[in-house]
C-alpha cells in the first residue's frame, strides 16, 4: 500500500521524466541521501537523488567507477546513494528495492548477474525510475532504460589479435601451447568478450598452430563465476597438474580479465614460471589495474585492455541528466544490445590494448594512474 502510494505520488511528480514531455521542479519526497551535495541552484537538479549500485568493492575498477559518478553528479547538483553488493546477488537486488521505495530519481546500476533485475526493473518503472545498465547489460526485461558500456566484442577481438601479434601466428611454423580463461557465466560481456577472441584465435586453434592442452575451449569450460581470481588460480593449478608435466610448457594464456591473470600469474609462478629456464608466457588481461600494472612493468602478465572508467563514468552521468531533464541520451549503438526483450540503446566507450610499450602513454600520462603508485 504504502509502496503503491509512493509510485503513484512519483509518477505525479516525475511525469515526463522519460518521455521528453517537459521538466519537473518537483523533488522526488523521501529520498534519504548518505553523500547529499551541499549546494545547488539548480530547478532540474535539486533535491534528485540517484541509486548507484555497483557489484562488489574487491576489484579498484568498480571503486573508481563509483567514486567519479558521485563526483560527476554532485557537480550537476544531485544528490547519490551509492552500494556495493560484494558480489551477493539477493544483496544488490535488497539494495535496489530499497532505493526505489526511498525514491530515488534515477537507479544506475552495474548488475552482478544480468538476469536477476527484471522484477526490480518492473518496480522502478512501475515508480517512473529510468534504469541505466551500466557496464553490464540487464537482460530480460523492457524496463531498462539505456546502457552505456565498452564495446565488449572489441575487448575480446583485441586481446585475440594481441596473442596473435605477439606469438606472430600468421607466420609462425611452430605450433604454441595456450590456455584459455573466460570472465563470468552470468555477465554478457563475458560472452561477448569470448566470443570476439575466438573469432580470432579460433581458426589457430582449428589449424593446431594454438594447442590447448587442457581441451578446455568451450566457454562453459572456460568461464569463472563472478570473475574469480581465485578460481581461476585453481584452475590454472589443476591444468598444470594434468596437462603440463614433463616439460611442456604454457606459452600463452588468455585471460579475460586483470583479477584472474594475477590469480594465473601465482599458478604458474608455483612451478617455476618468470625464471631464466621457463620464461613468464604471454599473459592477457583487462581493466589496467595498478596492481596488474606494476605485473606489466616486472614482466609478469604481458597486456592488459584500458577501459577509461572516467569516459563510461562521465557517459551515465551525462545520461542521467538528459533523461531527468526529459532529453533523448546520447547513444551510438542501437542494434548490438539485444537483451532477450529489446534492443537496449546504448553508448559504447572504445577500448585501448596497453601493454610496457605503450603503458606510459595511456594510463600515466592520461593521469588514470599515477607513476607514484607504481612504486609504492
Ligand atoms: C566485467 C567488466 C570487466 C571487468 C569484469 C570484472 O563486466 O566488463 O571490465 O571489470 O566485469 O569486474
Amino acid at each position: 500500500m504504502k509502496k503503491k502510494l509512493m509510485a503513484m505520488l512519483l509518477s505525479m511528480t516525475l511525469l515526463g521524466s522519460l518521455g521528453g514531455c517537459g521538466v519537473t521542479t518537483t523533488a522526488p519526497g523521501g529520498a534519504d541521501d548518505k553523500n547529499s551535495s551541499s549546494a545547488t541552484s539548480d530547478s532540474n537538479t535539486s533535491g534528485k537523488t540517484i541509486g548507484i549500485l555497483m557489484p562488489t568493492k574487491s576489484s579498484e575498477r568498480w571503486i573508481k567507477d563509483g567514486d567519479d559518478m558521485v563526483k560527476g553528479l554532485k557537480d550537476l547538483g544531485y544528490k547519490t546513494d551509492l552500494q556495493y553488493a560484494e558480489d551477493v546477488v539477493e544483496t544488490q537486488v535488497s539494495q535496489a528495492e530499497n532505493l526505489i521505495t526511498k525514491g530515488v530519481s534515477a537507479l544506475v546500476i552495474a548488475n552482478i548477474d544480468g538476469e536477476s533485475l527484471t522484477d526490480v526493473c518492473a518496480k522502478a518503472k512501475a515508480a517512473n525510475i529510468p534504469v541505466i545498465a551500466y557496464d553490464r547489460l540487464i537482460k530480460n526485461t523492457a524496463d531498462v532504460d539505456y546502457y552505456i558500456s565498452f564495446d565488449n566484442k572489441l575487448v575480446g577481438t583485441q586481446i585475440g589479435q594481441y596473442i596473435e601479434k605477439k606469438l606472430d601466428l600468421k607466420n609462425a611454423t611452430k605450433s604454441f601451447n595456450i590456455e584459455l580463461f573466460a570472465g563470468s557465466p552470468d555477465d554478457n560481456n563475458a560472452h561477448m568478450l569470448y566470443d570476439g577472441a575466438m573469432e580470432v584465435l579460433k581458426p589457430y586453434i582449428d589449424s593446431k598452430k594454438l594447442v590447448v592442452a587442457s581441451g578446455q575451449t568451450k566457454f562453459d569450460e572456460v568461464c569463472t563465476l563472478r570473475w574469480d581470481g581465485a578460481l581461476a588460480q585453481n584452475r590454472m593449478e589443476n591444468i598444470l597438474t594434468a596437462n603440463y608435466s614433463k616439460g611442456k610448457k604454457v606459452d600463452a594464456v588468455f585471460s579475460s580479465y586483470d583479477g584472474l591473470s594475477r590469480g594465473i600469474v601465482e599458478a604458474l609462478r608455483s612451478v617455476g614460471y618468470g625464471s631464466a629456464d621457463l620464461p613468464w608466457p604471454v599473459i592477457t588481461g583487462q581493466d589496467a589495474e595498478t596492481a596488474t600494472v606494476k605485473s606489466i612493468v616486472k614482466g609478469e602478465q604481458t597486456q592488459t585492455i584500458f577501459k577509461d572508467t572516467r569516459k563510461l563514468s562521465a557517459q551515465a552521468v551525462k545520461t542521467v541528466d538528459a533523461v531527468l531533464k526529459g532529453q533523448k541520451a546520447e547513444v551510438n549503438d542501437e542494434k548490438t544490445y539485444n537483451n532477450g526483450v529489446k534492443v537496449v540503446p546504448s553508448y559504447l566507450c572504445t577500448p585501448v590494448s596497453v601493454d610496457k610499450d605503450n603503458y606510459k602513454k595511456e594510463l600515466i600520462d592520461s593521469g588514470y594512474i599515477k607513476e607514484a603508485d607504481l612504486n609504492k
